[in-house]
C-alpha cells in the first residue's frame, strides 16, 4: 500500500524520490507526489492521479530541490484525485503519511470552524495545518505538537520551508527506515527504496520520530526523551528488487524457489541428532516441552501456509495445532493460554490484521513467535521470538517463494519439536533427507513449465474451477484456489474432497474442471473415488500428485509424505501464472490488490 521516501543532501533529491517511488510501486498505489525545497527555499509540489512514471515525466527541468518527501498513495479517505494525493500543503509545511488518522473527522472541524480551507478530502492533510500551526521553534517539536493531537497509525515524512536541509519523520503502526548515506541521509517506508543508495540503515520504533540533516539524525520518543539506534546492514542485493530479464516478478519468484529453500534451510539442519536448530526461537527444550497448543495465525496465503505448518507440527511433534485467520482471531475476544505457543505468519512483516493479532495477544500475555520474512518489519519486531524466512523480497503481489519458504521453515520448527518431544532419530534423519531434497525436487517441477502452461491456456477458457485436497491436500487445494483467483480472476474455490458429496457434488458439470491434489500417500485410493465421482458427473479432473494420469494430470517428485504440501503447490502456482498470462492480465499488479495490506 502506500509508500514514503525522503531524501536530504547535496544532490538533487528529484531523481532519487521518484526512483524510489517506483521501487515501491509493487506494493500497490493509485496516486504519487513529490514535495522539494529548492536551493532558493521555496516549496515546489507536484502530485497526480496515476503512475510514478507519469508523474516523473510531468516534471520540469527547474523542479529541483536539496531536500524533499515522495509518496504513493492507496486511496483510504477519498478517491483517487490529484487532490487527494501526498504531499499535503500547508503555507511553508508540507507532509507525505501512510496509516489512518481516526479523528481526522474531528481534526478537520475544528481547523474548519478556525478559518482554515482544506483542499482534499484526507485523513492526512490535517498534518500540514496542524504543524503550521505550532508555535514550536523547531520543527521537530511542531511535529511532536501535532502527532500529540492524532489518534490512528502514522509513518510520516515533513519538510519546512523555514527549516531548510531539515527532514522530520515518525512512526506509529507504519514503518520508517533512515537510510546513512556519506553527508546524505534517506529515509523510507520500505529498504527497497533505499537498496539502490545505501546499505545502513536504522528502523524507527513506534512513538519514535527522527530529525534528519545530510549530516546525520537523532531520534526520541513523542514525549521528547532521546533515543539510541543502532545502524543495520540490509543483506538484500540490489539486483534482487529487479526482474532481471523475466517478462513477470511472479515467474521471477516462481523460479527462485530453489534458491529460496536452500536459504531457508541454510545452518539450520543438525546431522548429528537428526533435528533443526533455530536460533532466534528463544524457546529453551523445557520451555517447548512445556507447550500443549499451538496456534497460527495469518492472512491469505500466509494463514494457508500456516495451516500446512499445523498439520506439520501435529504430525511430527504431536503438539495438537491449528491455524486460523489472524484477520478473525483478533476481533473475537480470543482466549490466550500460558501454554499455547502463537505463531504470527507473514511475508511482508506489515500486515496490519496479522500486527494487531499479535498485539492483542501479547497484551493478553500470550507468547508469540514470528515466521517472517521482511526483517526488521514491525511484525517481526512485536513478537517475542521467530524465524526467518530468508526468501529475498518478494515484489510480486502473488505470494510464491514466500509461501514455499514459509512451509519449509515449518517443516523445520516441526522437526525442531518433534525431535524435543517422540520423533524418533530415525524419523527425524528421513524428514531432514526430504528437506535437504525439496530445491531439486523444485527444480524438476519447474523444468515442466511449458506442459503446464499449455495446460493453463486451455482452462483459462473456463469461468470457473473447483480444487479439492483432503488432509495434507486440504490447505494446497486452498492456496492453489487463491493464486487462481488473484491474478486471473477465474472464480476457483477449494474444497476438501471429502466434503464433496456433502453438498458441491451438485455444482460438477463439464462446465467446471476440478484441480484435485492427489499425493500418492494413505489416503490415495480414497481420493481415487472421489474423482470417480466427479467423472461420473462429466466433471473434467486435473490431477497434481504423483501418478500420470495423461494429458490433464501434472507429476510432481515423490518426498516424504509428510513434506506433500511443499512440493504440491508449486504446478498450481504455475497454473495460475499462465492462466494469467493467457488471459492478458497484469500478473503482477492484481486489480484491487495491495501487496501489504497496512490498513485496518
Ligand atoms: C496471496 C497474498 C496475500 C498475502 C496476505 C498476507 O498471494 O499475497 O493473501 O499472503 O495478504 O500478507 P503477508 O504475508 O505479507 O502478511
Amino acid at each position: 500500500m502506500c509508500g514514503i521516501v525522503a531524501y536530504t543532501g547535496p544532490g538533487d533529491a528529484v531523481p532519487i524520490l521518484t526512483e524510489g517511488l517506483a521501487r515501491l510501486e509493487y506494493r500497490g498505489y493509485d496516486s504519487a507526489g513529490l514535495a522539494v525545497v529548492g536551493r532558493s527555499g521555496d516549496l515546489r509540489v507536484r502530485k497526480a492521479a496515476g503512475r510514478v512514471a507519469a508523474l516523473a515525466a510531468s516534471l520540469p527541468a527547474r523542479f529541483k530541490g536539496g531536500t524533499g518527501i515522495g509518496h504513493t498513495r492507496w486511496a483510504t479517505h477519498g478517491e483517487p484525485s490529484d487532490d487527494n494525493a501526498h504531499p499535503h500543503v500547508a503555507g511553508t509545511v508540507a507532509v507525505v503519511h501512510n496509516g489512518i488518522i481516526e479523528n481526522a473527522d474531528e481534526l478537520r472541524a475544528k481547523l474548519r470552524a478556525d478559518g482554515v480551507v482544506l483542499a482534499s478530502e484526507t485523513d492526512s492533510e490535517v498534518l500540514p495545518h496542524l504543524i503550521a500551526r505550532s508555535a514550536a521553534a523547531e520543527l521537530e517539536d511542531a511535529v511532536r505538537e501535532a502527532l500529540s493531537q492524532i489518534v490512528g497509525t502514522y509513518g510520516i515524512a515533513v519538510v519546512d520551508t523555514r527549516h531548510p536541509g531539515v527532514l522530520v519523520v515518525a512512526r506509529n503502526g507504519s514503518p520508517v527506515v533512515l537510510g546513512i548515506g556519506e553527508k546524505e541521509m534517506y529515509a523510507a517506508s520500505d529498504v527497497a527504496a533505499l537498496v539502490r543508495y545505501t546499505r545502513q540503515v536504522v528502523h524507527l520504533d513506534d512513538g519514535e520520530l527522527a530529525t534528519i540533516r545530510p549530516d546525520g539524525f537523532r531520534t526520541s520518543t513523542l514525549d521528547a526523551r532521546a533515543t539510541r539506534k543502532e545502524p543495520s546492514v540490509i543483506e538484500t542485493e540490489d539486483a534482487a528488487y529487479d526482474a532481471e530479464g523475466y517478462t513477470h516478478f511472479m515467474r521471477k519468484e516462481i523460479h527462485e524457489q530453489p534458491a529460496a529453500v536452500e536459504r531457508a534451510l541454510r545452518g539450520r539442519l543438525d546431522g548429528r541428532f537428526h533435528t533443526a536448530h533455530l536460533g532466534g526461537l528463544e524457546l529453551d527444550p523445557r520451555e517447548a516441552r512445556a507447550i500443549r497448543r499451538v496456534k497460527i495465525l495469518g492472512c491469505g496465503s500466509a494463514y494457508y501456509a500456516g495451516q500446512v505448518g499445523a498439520q506439520l507440527i501435529e504430525e511430527l511433534a504431536r503438539i495438537p495445532a491449528d491455524a486460523e485467520p489472524a484477520s478473525e482471531f483478533r476481533y473475537r475476544n480470543p482466549v490466550v493460554e500460558a501454554d499455547t505457543l502463537y505463531i504470527a505468519v507473514s511475508q511482508s512483516g506489515e500486515t496490519y490484521d496479522t500486527l494487531a493479532a499479535v498485539q492483542e495477544l501479547r497484551r493478553k500475555g500470550g507468547r508469540v513467535l514470528g515466521v517472517v520474512n521482511a526483517v526488521g518489519s514491525a511484525i517481526a519486531r512485536e513478537c517475542d521470538g521467530g524465524i526467518y524466512l530468508h526468501a529475498g523480497p518478494e515484489i510480486a503481489v502473488a505470494s510464491t517463494k514466500a509461501y514455499t519458504s514459509t512451509a519449509v521453515v515449518f517443516a523445520l520448527l516441526a522437526l525442531h519439536l518433534g525431535r524435543i518431544h517422540d520423533l524418533s532419530p530415525a524419523d527425524g534423519r528421513r524428514i531432514a533427507e526430504g528437506l535437504r531434497a525439496l530445491p531439486g525436487q523444485i527444480e524438476e517441477i519447474l523444468r515442466q513449465e511449458d506442459r503446464i502452461a499449455a495446460l493453463a491456456a486451455d482452462l483459462a477458457k473456463y469461468r470457473s474451477m473447483l480444487f479439492v485436497g483432503r488432509v495434507r491436500g486440504w490447505p494446497v487445494a486452498r492456496e492453489g484456489a487463491q493464486k487462481l483467483k488473484e491474478v486471473s480472476y477465474i472464480h476457483a474455490e477449494a474444497y476438501p474432497a471429502s466434503e464433496l458429496k456433502h453438498g458441491p457434488l451438485a455444482l460438477i458439470s463439464p462446465d467446471l474442471p476440478a484441480v484435485a491434489i492427489v499425493p500418492d500417500d494413505e489416503l490415495l485410493d480414497k481420493n481415487r473415488s472421489t474423482l470417480g465421482e466427479i467423472r461420473a458427473r462429466h466433471g473434467r479432473v486435473i490431477t497434481i500428485g504423483h501418478t500420470d494420469a495423461g494429458e490433464d494430470s501434472v507429476v510432481v517428485p515423490k518426498n516424504e509424505p509428510e513434506l506433500d504440501a511443499i512440493l504440491l503447490p508449486i504446478p498450481l502456482q504455475l497454473l495460475a501464472y499462465h492462466a494469467a498470462v493467457a488471459l492478458d492480465h497484469d500478473v503482477d499488479k492484481p486489480r484491487n490488490l495491495a501487496k501489504s495490506v497496512t490498513v485496518d
